[in-house]
Protein backbone atom coordinates (compact mmCIF):
# COMPACT_ATOMS: atom_id res chain seq x y z
CA UNK A 1 0.00 0.00 0.00
CA UNK A 2 1.58 3.63 -0.91
CA UNK A 3 2.25 5.74 2.43
CA UNK A 4 1.19 8.42 0.33
CA UNK A 5 -2.25 10.43 -0.10
CA UNK A 6 -4.92 8.88 -2.57
CA UNK A 7 -5.15 11.75 -4.87
CA UNK A 8 -4.36 10.33 -8.32
CA UNK A 9 -4.78 13.03 -11.04
CA UNK A 10 -1.98 11.04 -12.97
CA UNK A 11 -3.98 8.01 -13.30
CA UNK A 12 -6.09 9.61 -15.95
CA UNK A 13 -2.83 10.64 -17.88
CA UNK A 14 -0.99 7.50 -18.11
CA UNK A 15 -1.88 6.39 -22.08
CA UNK A 16 -2.73 7.96 -25.19
CA UNK A 17 -6.15 6.67 -25.26
CA UNK A 18 -6.72 7.54 -21.42
CA UNK A 19 -6.08 11.20 -22.05
CA UNK A 20 -7.74 11.40 -25.00
CA UNK A 21 -10.58 9.81 -22.91
CA UNK A 22 -10.64 12.48 -20.57
CA UNK A 23 -9.82 15.43 -22.80
CA UNK A 24 -12.11 18.34 -22.05
CA UNK A 25 -11.82 20.36 -25.86
CA UNK A 26 -11.87 19.26 -29.11
CA UNK A 27 -10.60 20.82 -32.00
CA UNK A 28 -12.33 20.32 -35.50
CA UNK A 29 -11.98 21.85 -38.66
CA UNK A 30 -15.80 22.92 -38.66
CA UNK A 31 -14.75 25.58 -36.39
CA UNK A 32 -12.38 26.89 -38.19
CA UNK A 33 -12.45 29.78 -41.33
CA UNK A 34 -9.37 30.44 -43.16
CA UNK A 35 -8.35 34.40 -43.96
CA UNK A 36 -7.04 34.70 -47.67
CA UNK A 37 -6.25 37.92 -49.45
CA UNK A 38 -7.14 38.80 -53.35
CA UNK A 39 -5.03 41.31 -55.54
CA UNK A 40 -6.22 43.22 -58.56
CA UNK A 41 -3.83 43.47 -61.27
CA UNK A 42 -1.60 40.83 -60.58
CA UNK A 43 -0.45 37.39 -62.67
CA UNK A 44 1.29 35.67 -60.13
CA UNK A 45 0.66 35.04 -56.70
CA UNK A 46 3.01 37.39 -54.22
CA UNK A 47 4.48 35.77 -51.67
CA UNK A 48 4.07 37.19 -48.13
CA UNK A 49 7.44 37.61 -46.30
CA UNK A 50 6.52 37.82 -42.53
CA UNK A 51 3.92 35.39 -43.26
CA UNK A 52 4.79 32.58 -44.45
CA UNK A 53 2.84 30.00 -46.13
CA UNK A 54 0.72 32.57 -47.49
CA UNK A 55 0.42 34.32 -50.43
CA UNK A 56 -1.43 37.45 -52.31
CA UNK A 57 -3.37 35.61 -54.16
CA UNK A 58 -4.58 36.11 -57.80
CA UNK A 59 -8.09 35.28 -58.95
CA UNK A 60 -7.37 31.76 -60.24
CA UNK A 61 -4.53 30.94 -57.23
CA UNK A 62 -7.72 31.77 -55.29
CA UNK A 63 -9.91 29.54 -56.42
CA UNK A 64 -7.39 26.79 -56.13
CA UNK A 65 -6.76 27.82 -52.76
CA UNK A 66 -10.86 27.50 -51.85
CA UNK A 67 -10.69 23.80 -53.43
CA UNK A 68 -8.04 23.17 -50.84
CA UNK A 69 -9.82 24.72 -48.05
CA UNK A 70 -13.44 22.86 -49.09
CA UNK A 71 -11.11 19.71 -49.20
CA UNK A 72 -9.88 19.55 -45.94
CA UNK A 73 -13.38 20.00 -44.57
CA UNK A 74 -13.10 23.96 -43.55
CA UNK A 75 -16.65 25.65 -43.57
CA UNK A 76 -15.62 29.20 -44.14
CA UNK A 77 -13.38 31.53 -46.00
CA UNK A 78 -13.23 35.16 -45.35
CA UNK A 79 -11.77 37.87 -47.93
CA UNK A 80 -9.68 40.63 -48.02
CA UNK A 81 -8.98 42.72 -51.21
CA UNK A 82 -6.26 44.57 -52.40
CA UNK A 83 -7.15 47.46 -55.51
CA UNK A 84 -4.84 48.44 -57.83
CA UNK A 85 -5.34 52.15 -57.20
CA UNK A 86 -6.06 53.56 -53.70
CA UNK A 87 -8.18 56.78 -52.93
CA UNK A 88 -9.47 59.07 -50.42
CA UNK A 89 -12.76 57.40 -49.82
CA UNK A 90 -11.87 54.15 -51.18
CA UNK A 91 -13.71 54.00 -54.03
CA UNK A 92 -12.58 50.16 -55.21
CA UNK A 93 -13.79 48.62 -51.89
CA UNK A 94 -17.93 48.86 -53.38
CA UNK A 95 -17.10 48.60 -57.36
CA UNK A 96 -19.26 46.16 -58.90
CA UNK A 97 -16.31 44.78 -60.67
CA UNK A 98 -13.76 45.69 -57.45
CA UNK A 99 -11.48 42.36 -56.79
CA UNK A 100 -13.36 41.17 -53.88
CA UNK A 101 -16.78 41.30 -55.44
CA UNK A 102 -15.48 39.53 -58.89
CA UNK A 103 -13.74 36.97 -56.55
CA UNK A 104 -17.08 36.40 -54.67
CA UNK A 105 -18.68 35.94 -57.79
CA UNK A 106 -16.63 33.46 -58.85
CA UNK A 107 -16.20 31.49 -55.68
CA UNK A 108 -20.10 31.29 -55.64
CA UNK A 109 -19.99 29.93 -58.79
CA UNK A 110 -17.69 27.64 -58.80
CA UNK A 111 -18.11 25.92 -55.09
CA UNK A 112 -22.16 26.74 -54.59
CA UNK A 113 -23.04 26.31 -51.31
CA UNK A 114 -19.87 24.27 -49.77
CA UNK A 115 -17.72 26.73 -48.42
CA UNK A 116 -18.99 29.67 -46.52
CA UNK A 117 -18.45 33.34 -48.17
CA UNK A 118 -17.23 36.10 -45.95
CA UNK A 119 -16.10 39.20 -46.87
CA UNK A 120 -14.29 41.48 -44.70
CA UNK A 121 -15.85 45.56 -44.54
CA UNK A 122 -13.63 47.93 -44.30
CA UNK A 123 -11.70 50.60 -45.93
CA UNK A 124 -8.17 50.71 -44.97
CA UNK A 125 -7.05 48.22 -47.80
CA UNK A 126 -8.91 50.71 -50.46
CA UNK A 127 -7.77 54.50 -49.13
CA UNK A 128 -4.76 56.20 -49.90
CA UNK A 129 -3.69 57.43 -46.03
CA UNK A 130 -4.64 53.32 -44.81
CA UNK A 131 -7.48 54.33 -42.73
CA UNK A 132 -10.20 52.53 -41.89
CA UNK A 133 -12.90 55.49 -42.57
CA UNK A 134 -13.15 58.86 -44.25
CA UNK A 135 -11.50 61.79 -42.86
CA UNK A 136 -13.09 64.70 -42.50
CA UNK A 137 -11.59 68.50 -43.36
CA UNK A 138 -9.86 68.40 -39.87
CA UNK A 139 -8.14 65.29 -40.03
CA UNK A 140 -10.37 63.18 -38.29
CA UNK A 141 -12.04 59.99 -38.91
CA UNK A 142 -15.85 61.12 -39.76
CA UNK A 143 -18.04 58.26 -38.22
CA UNK A 144 -21.31 58.31 -40.25
CA UNK A 145 -19.57 59.48 -43.35
CA UNK A 146 -17.58 55.79 -42.75
CA UNK A 147 -21.33 54.28 -42.15
CA UNK A 148 -22.10 55.69 -45.44
CA UNK A 149 -19.32 53.99 -46.87
CA UNK A 150 -19.80 50.47 -45.10
CA UNK A 151 -23.19 50.36 -46.13
CA UNK A 152 -22.12 50.31 -49.49
CA UNK A 153 -19.51 48.38 -49.23
CA UNK A 154 -21.69 45.15 -47.39
CA UNK A 155 -24.36 45.58 -50.44
CA UNK A 156 -22.23 45.47 -53.13
CA UNK A 157 -20.77 42.40 -51.54
CA UNK A 158 -24.29 40.62 -50.66
CA UNK A 159 -24.97 41.57 -54.50
CA UNK A 160 -21.66 39.37 -55.10
CA UNK A 161 -22.43 36.49 -53.46
CA UNK A 162 -21.08 36.97 -49.40
CA UNK A 163 -22.92 34.42 -47.28
CA UNK A 164 -21.76 36.73 -44.20
CA UNK A 165 -19.79 40.28 -44.48
CA UNK A 166 -17.86 40.93 -41.39
CA UNK A 167 -17.57 44.98 -40.44
CA UNK A 168 -13.52 45.47 -39.39
CA UNK A 169 -13.45 49.01 -38.61
CA UNK A 170 -14.85 49.49 -35.17
CA UNK A 171 -16.90 52.28 -36.08
CA UNK A 172 -19.66 53.28 -33.96
CA UNK A 173 -23.30 52.05 -35.07
CA UNK A 174 -21.69 49.68 -38.14
CA UNK A 175 -23.51 46.81 -37.16
CA UNK A 176 -27.13 48.70 -37.17
CA UNK A 177 -25.81 50.81 -40.89
CA UNK A 178 -25.00 47.75 -42.47
CA UNK A 179 -28.24 45.52 -41.19
CA UNK A 180 -30.40 48.28 -42.76
CA UNK A 181 -28.55 48.30 -45.86
CA UNK A 182 -28.56 44.73 -46.41
CA UNK A 183 -32.31 44.57 -45.67
CA UNK A 184 -33.28 47.10 -47.79
CA UNK A 185 -31.21 45.83 -50.76
CA UNK A 186 -33.55 42.19 -50.26
CA UNK A 187 -30.35 40.88 -48.74
CA UNK A 188 -32.18 39.85 -45.33
CA UNK A 189 -30.39 36.37 -45.28
CA UNK A 190 -26.56 37.96 -45.36
CA UNK A 191 -25.73 37.44 -41.94
CA UNK A 192 -23.44 39.82 -39.90
CA UNK A 193 -20.40 38.84 -38.00
CA UNK A 194 -19.12 41.92 -36.07
CA UNK A 195 -15.47 42.34 -35.05
CA UNK A 196 -17.28 43.94 -32.49
CA UNK A 197 -14.14 43.93 -29.82
CA UNK A 198 -11.24 44.77 -31.24
CA UNK A 199 -8.48 45.82 -30.03
CA UNK A 200 -5.70 48.49 -31.39
CA UNK A 201 -3.05 45.75 -31.67
CA UNK A 202 0.61 45.12 -32.58
CA UNK A 203 0.11 41.85 -33.88
CA UNK A 204 -1.72 43.25 -37.09
CA UNK A 205 2.01 44.35 -38.41
CA UNK A 206 2.27 41.45 -40.94
CA UNK A 207 -1.02 41.81 -42.31
CA UNK A 208 -0.55 45.57 -42.78
CA UNK A 209 2.49 44.32 -45.32
CA UNK A 210 0.27 41.76 -46.63
CA UNK A 211 -2.80 43.81 -46.99
CA UNK A 212 -0.67 47.06 -47.88
CA UNK A 213 -3.05 48.51 -45.65
CA UNK A 214 -0.33 50.64 -42.86
CA UNK A 215 -2.18 53.65 -41.36
CA UNK A 216 0.28 56.46 -43.42
CA UNK A 217 -0.10 58.98 -40.47
CA UNK A 218 -1.54 58.64 -37.01
CA UNK A 219 -2.42 55.17 -35.94
CA UNK A 220 -6.16 53.20 -35.15
CA UNK A 221 -6.39 53.72 -31.20
CA UNK A 222 -9.30 56.53 -32.27
CA UNK A 223 -11.46 54.03 -32.93
CA UNK A 224 -10.00 50.30 -31.92
CA UNK A 225 -10.24 49.24 -28.27
CA UNK A 226 -7.54 50.15 -25.93
CA UNK A 227 -5.77 46.78 -24.80
CA UNK A 228 -5.88 46.97 -21.00
CA UNK A 229 -9.95 47.47 -21.40
CA UNK A 230 -11.95 44.41 -20.35
CA UNK A 231 -15.74 45.58 -19.11
CA UNK A 232 -15.59 47.89 -22.07
CA UNK A 233 -15.24 44.87 -24.57
CA UNK A 234 -18.47 43.73 -22.98
CA UNK A 235 -20.00 46.98 -23.90
CA UNK A 236 -18.81 47.09 -27.49
CA UNK A 237 -20.30 43.38 -28.01
CA UNK A 238 -23.46 43.94 -26.23
CA UNK A 239 -24.40 47.01 -28.73
CA UNK A 240 -23.29 45.03 -31.65
CA UNK A 241 -26.04 42.45 -30.45
CA UNK A 242 -28.11 45.12 -29.88
CA UNK A 243 -27.82 46.25 -33.09
CA UNK A 244 -28.45 43.17 -34.90
CA UNK A 245 -25.08 41.00 -35.18
CA UNK A 246 -25.27 37.29 -35.99
CA UNK A 247 -21.98 36.31 -34.41
CA UNK A 248 -19.68 38.71 -32.00
CA UNK A 249 -16.12 38.43 -32.48
CA UNK A 250 -12.78 39.04 -30.41
CA UNK A 251 -9.35 40.31 -32.22
CA UNK A 252 -6.83 39.00 -31.76
CA UNK A 253 -7.09 36.10 -29.83
CA UNK A 254 -4.25 34.70 -28.17
CA UNK A 255 -3.03 37.77 -26.02
CA UNK A 256 -7.00 38.59 -25.32
CA UNK A 257 -8.17 34.60 -23.81
CA UNK A 258 -9.57 36.62 -20.85
CA UNK A 259 -12.14 38.98 -22.85
CA UNK A 260 -12.89 35.69 -25.01
CA UNK A 261 -13.76 33.95 -21.47
CA UNK A 262 -15.48 36.87 -20.17
CA UNK A 263 -17.55 37.19 -23.37
CA UNK A 264 -18.77 33.75 -23.80
CA UNK A 265 -19.60 33.88 -20.11
CA UNK A 266 -22.06 36.58 -20.52
CA UNK A 267 -23.44 36.45 -24.18
CA UNK A 268 -25.56 33.34 -26.17
CA UNK A 269 -24.17 34.89 -29.26
CA UNK A 270 -22.38 32.37 -31.59
CA UNK A 271 -18.98 33.90 -30.77
CA UNK A 272 -15.44 33.82 -32.71
CA UNK A 273 -12.02 34.56 -32.40
CA UNK A 274 -9.56 35.91 -34.86
CA UNK A 275 -6.13 35.05 -34.51
CA UNK A 276 -4.36 37.58 -35.98
CA UNK A 277 -1.13 37.92 -38.49
CA UNK A 278 1.39 38.28 -36.13
CA UNK A 279 0.20 35.32 -33.88
CA UNK A 280 1.11 33.34 -37.07
CA UNK A 281 4.02 35.24 -37.42
CA UNK A 282 5.70 34.49 -34.19
CA UNK A 283 4.75 30.99 -34.39
CA UNK A 284 6.42 30.82 -37.66
CA UNK A 285 9.68 32.95 -37.34
CA UNK A 286 10.39 30.82 -33.82
CA UNK A 287 10.03 27.35 -35.88
CA UNK A 288 11.86 28.23 -38.70
CA UNK A 289 14.52 29.13 -35.77
CA UNK A 290 14.39 25.66 -34.76
CA UNK A 291 12.83 27.13 -31.42
CA UNK A 292 9.87 25.10 -30.88
CA UNK A 293 7.81 22.51 -32.54
CA UNK A 294 5.25 24.71 -35.05
CA UNK A 295 2.82 22.05 -34.99
CA UNK A 296 2.35 21.47 -31.35
CA UNK A 297 2.55 25.26 -30.74
CA UNK A 298 0.06 25.69 -33.36
CA UNK A 299 -2.21 23.13 -31.88
CA UNK A 300 -1.82 24.43 -28.52
CA UNK A 301 -2.59 27.84 -29.34
CA UNK A 302 -5.80 26.93 -31.63
CA UNK A 303 -6.81 24.50 -28.55
CA UNK A 304 -6.67 27.24 -25.94
CA UNK A 305 -8.59 29.69 -27.76
CA UNK A 306 -11.19 27.22 -28.01
CA UNK A 307 -10.92 26.13 -24.71
CA UNK A 308 -11.41 29.88 -23.59
CA UNK A 309 -14.85 29.87 -25.27
CA UNK A 310 -14.09 30.47 -28.69
CA UNK A 311 -16.99 28.51 -31.06
CA UNK A 312 -14.87 29.45 -34.56
CA UNK A 313 -11.46 30.31 -35.19
CA UNK A 314 -10.07 32.44 -37.67
CA UNK A 315 -6.88 31.84 -38.15
CA UNK A 316 -3.99 31.99 -41.04
CA UNK A 317 -3.28 28.27 -39.29
CA UNK A 318 -6.58 26.79 -40.67
CA UNK A 319 -5.26 24.69 -43.54
CA UNK A 320 -2.38 23.39 -41.74
CA UNK A 321 -4.55 22.64 -38.69
CA UNK A 322 -6.79 20.71 -40.54
CA UNK A 323 -4.32 18.62 -42.16
CA UNK A 324 -2.71 17.64 -38.96
CA UNK A 325 -6.30 16.98 -37.28
CA UNK A 326 -6.99 14.59 -40.51
CA UNK A 327 -3.81 12.73 -39.58
CA UNK A 328 -4.29 12.36 -36.02
C1 LIG B 1 -8.82 46.08 -41.03
C2 LIG B 1 -8.29 44.75 -40.64
C3 LIG B 1 -7.03 44.48 -40.10
C4 LIG B 1 -7.00 43.11 -39.88
C5 LIG B 1 -8.19 42.58 -40.31
N1 LIG B 1 -9.00 43.62 -40.77
C6 LIG B 1 -5.87 45.36 -39.90
C7 LIG B 1 -5.94 46.41 -38.90
O1 LIG B 1 -6.91 46.62 -38.19
O2 LIG B 1 -4.95 47.12 -38.84
C8 LIG B 1 -5.84 42.40 -39.26
C9 LIG B 1 -5.79 40.96 -39.51
C10 LIG B 1 -4.55 40.33 -39.05
O3 LIG B 1 -3.62 40.94 -38.51
O4 LIG B 1 -4.47 39.11 -39.25
N2 LIG B 1 -9.50 46.03 -42.24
Amino acid sequence: MSPFPSHRARRLRATPALRRLSRETLLDADHLIAPLLVKEGIDEPRPIASMPGHVQHTLDSLRAEAEQVARLGIPGIILFGIPDAKDATGSGADREDGIVQRALAKLRADFGEDVALIADVCLDEYTDHGHCGVIDDRGRIDNDATLLRYRSIAASQAAAGADIVAPSGMMDGQVAAIRAALDADGHVEVAIMSYAAKYASSFYEPFRDAAECAPQFGDRAGYQMDPPNVREALREVQSDIDEGTDIVMVKPALAYLDVIRMVRDAVTAPLAAYSVSGEYAMVKAAAVAGWLDEEKAMMEILTAIVRAGADIVLTYFAQDAARALARH
